[in-house]
């Protein structure tokens, strides 16, 4: 099943992050997974960080949803930025403007979806709600996603699966030990080489 980049425009949002190489690897991946999505009946699905909105509004398009999908990011722009992709796409998204899963103790999701800030730069340069939060990564580009994975133990759906995206630099080895012992699989969907940039899009899943 083809997964079609959904129609975008950011003109009134340009704080937040254009779909790029990553975006599209992301599309691709899920794109590869759609029939094991689909054979989960996913009925809670949710995008952190999800900036322009086009990766969880090409998913909504895909499973033709019905239900209210969610999103979050913490630039309030890219909230408004992802329910204006939906709409174009007469897909509902809800995106709220918070840091990663941190509002969710008791909520637990079938997908869980993260572009995250991977870029190796300073720790200080991850500072403030605006565009550099979409790529400042900090040590290793590790700060956020190393905040993020801890919170999959409670927000993943015992059956659920998250996909995430990773470079090289993030030494996506050493994410697969942190995950095990979590008590996740972790697979490698799709890898890309684009300039400057080695991706990989990581599947977890209990099994
Ligand atoms: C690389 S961009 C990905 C945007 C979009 N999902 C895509 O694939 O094109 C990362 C996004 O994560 C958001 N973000 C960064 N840190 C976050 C955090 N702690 N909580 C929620 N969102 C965050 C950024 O604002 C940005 O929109």
């Amino acid at each position: 099943m083809s997964l079609p980049t959904p129609l975008y425009d950011l003109k009134c949002f340009p704080s937040v992050y254009e779909p790029s190489e990553d975006t599209f690897l992301f599309i691709d991946a899920l794109e590869t997974e759609m029939d094991f999505i689909k054979s989960l009946n996913p009925t809670s699905i949710i995008e952190v960080g999800s900036g322009n909105g086009v990766v969880i509004t090409s998913l909504a398009a895909a499973l033709k949803c019905t239900q209210v999908l969610f999103a979050i990011d913490i630039n309030p722009l890219a909230c408004l930025a992802t329910e204006h992709t939906a709409h174009l796409n007469k897909t509902t998204v809800e995106c709220l403007n918070m840091d990663l899963l941190s509002n969710f103790k008791d909520s637990v999701f079938d997908i869980i979806l993260f572009n995250p800030p991977y870029v190796v730069t300073e720790s200080e340069e991850i500072v403030g709600q605006g565009l550099s939060r979409a790529w400042a990564g900090g040590i290793n580009g590790r700060e956020i996603i190393d905040k993020f994975l801890p919170k999959l133990r409670d927000c993943l759906h015992s059956k659920g699966v998250c996909y995430m995206i990773t470079i090289k630099e993030n030494k996506p080895d050493e994410i697969k030990e942190i995950m095990l012992d979590f008590g996740f699989k972790t697979a490698i969907v799709k890898e890309r080489k684009v300039p400057g940039e080695h991706l990989f899009v990581l599947k977890f899943w209990r099994g």
